[in-house]
């Protein structure tokens, strides 16, 4: 199996083939949610064969990928009978619910997992990165606890036995999930057993096991995208985005903007958080570095080994959007990380629930200065569903920012 992997090595250090020919570089993606659709569109662009894989049919990178197929990727023998069946070069997790013992099989039989399966794992459980993060890295994070009860999540919160607790206002949150669900802000002792039941049922697996951590009181929070890609000598280099600000509602992000203003130290500071977490979790790609910062003071939240929704941004304010970046550097090839122009990101929700939604108001929507929207194609809407992004460029992050919510404010998602 060595020769398999010394192969496909070979392969991409010197070229890339033709798609759907026998020389074809072949790709996976695992996830082919809104972010998984550009990074396949990336990799068309450059030649790539793009094998689509989600949960449901007709996902959004299904609708412009070479193949696409729908299969429960929790299930490791599914899963493992799809990676055998078309022998990608190189396998791309998009999303975090995945059979992970499975994939860690799959790379011990010689194939390629980006960015490496340890880094897949260990973000796809809070307790893996917070320990990798704080308990090694020694990184500065919010104080936290896990808890396997609620008696037991009582007691992180309040402290005892010579040990400080996590106190309030804190949050409580599902060791495995994302996007804001089975999560809780908690002020005082009456919630913490509702923060608990909905912790356990939001989790994408129910563990058992939650997270709380002591709310950091930030200026700002950003996301630092960061990429691991080959220089011009052939090494593994570390290159930084300019910094992308965000505001979330209820776990979720509703608007991001690039560039953040930071002081020199806070953005020093930022980069040694990421640059010691991407290290750590090694390979090619690009990363979402998920960082609070408070006058020159920065704590680390958590990391994406992949493309970031909150840097969708970067689709009309970098040369290379972070998709391109992500394509390019899983594949060996260079990047560049430049900011073209400021900009800004505004999400649109679908405010209904319908399995014929259509959207309205584009014309007024695209009439607005310097902007775009793009359409993810999800065949079903929910009334929290992120259906779409409005862009906009301007000529600072406020300007941006008022185009793009302006703009996602005129997109109007109907069932008729
Ligand atoms: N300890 C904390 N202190 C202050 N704010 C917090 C803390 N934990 C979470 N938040 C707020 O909640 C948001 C979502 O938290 P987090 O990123 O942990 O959740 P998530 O489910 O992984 O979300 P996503 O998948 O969208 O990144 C953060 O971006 C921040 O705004
Ligand atoms: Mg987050």
């Amino acid at each position: 199996m060595l020769s398999f992997r010394l192969k496909q090595f070979e392969s991409f250090s010197m070229s890339i083939g033709s798609p759907l020919t026998p020389s074809a570089t072949k790709v996976m993606l695992l996830g082919s949610g809104e972010l998984g659709k550009e990074v396949i569109i990336a990799l068309q662009r450059l030649g790539v064969e793009v094998i689509a894989v989600d949960r449901y049919e007709n996902a959004p990178g299904h609708q412009v990928a070479h193949r696409a197929y729908t299969i429960d990727m929790t299930d490791a023998v599914a899963l493992k009978a799809l990676i055998n069946q078309e022998k990608p070069h190189l396998i791309v997790p998009e999303i975090e619910a995945l059979n992970t013992d499975a994939l860690a099989e799959i790379e011990a039989d010689g194939f390629t997992i980006i960015p490496t399966v340890k880094a897949v794992q260990l973000t796809m459980n809070r307790e893996g990165i917070r320990r990798l993060a704080a308990e090694e890295l020694k990184l500065p994070v919010s104080p936290y606890a896990f808890a396997r009860s609620p008696v037991e999540l009582q007691a992180s919160i309040d402290g005892g036995q010579g040990k400080a607790g996590v106190g309030y206002p804190c949050f409580i949150k599902p060791t495995m999930s994302s996007s804001g669900k089975g999560q809780s802000r908690v002020t005082d002792v009456s919630q913490v057993q509702a923060a608990w039941d909905y912790a356990a049922t939001g989790g994408r697996v129910n563990q058992g096991v939650v997270i709380v951590e002591g709310q950091i009181d930030f200026d700002y929070e950003i996301t630092l995208l960061t990429v691991r890609a080959k220089n011009a000598a052939d090494k593994i280099e570390t290159y930084f985005c300019e910094p992308i600000g965000h505001v979330q509602k209820g776990g979720d992000y509703v608007e991001s903007w690039q560039p953040q203003a930071m002081t020199a130290n806070a953005l020093k500071a930022s980069q040694h958080i990421a640059k010691s977490i991407t290290d750590a979790l090694g390979g090619l790609g690009l990363f979402g570095v998920e960082l609070f910062v408070k006058g020159d003071e920065v704590w680390f939240s958590e990391v994406s080994p992949r493309p970031h929704d909150t840097g969708m941004v970067t689709m009309c304010s970098q040369r290379l959007s972070e998709f391109e970046l992500h394509a390019r550097a899983i594949l060996g090839l260079p990047v560049d990380v430049s900011m073209t122009n400021p900009g800004a990101s505004a999400v649109i929700y679908g405010g209904i629930e319908s399995k014929n939604l259509k959207y309205h108001g584009l014309q007024a929507a695209l009439n607005i200065p310097c902007s775009e929207v793009r359409l993810f194609g999800k065949p079903q809407s929910f009334v929290k569903r992120r259906m779409g992004v409005a862009l906009a460029t301007g000529k600072d992050a406020d300007e941006a920012r008022s185009r793009a919510k302006l703009t996602a404010s005129l997109v109007k998602p109907s069932a008729v």
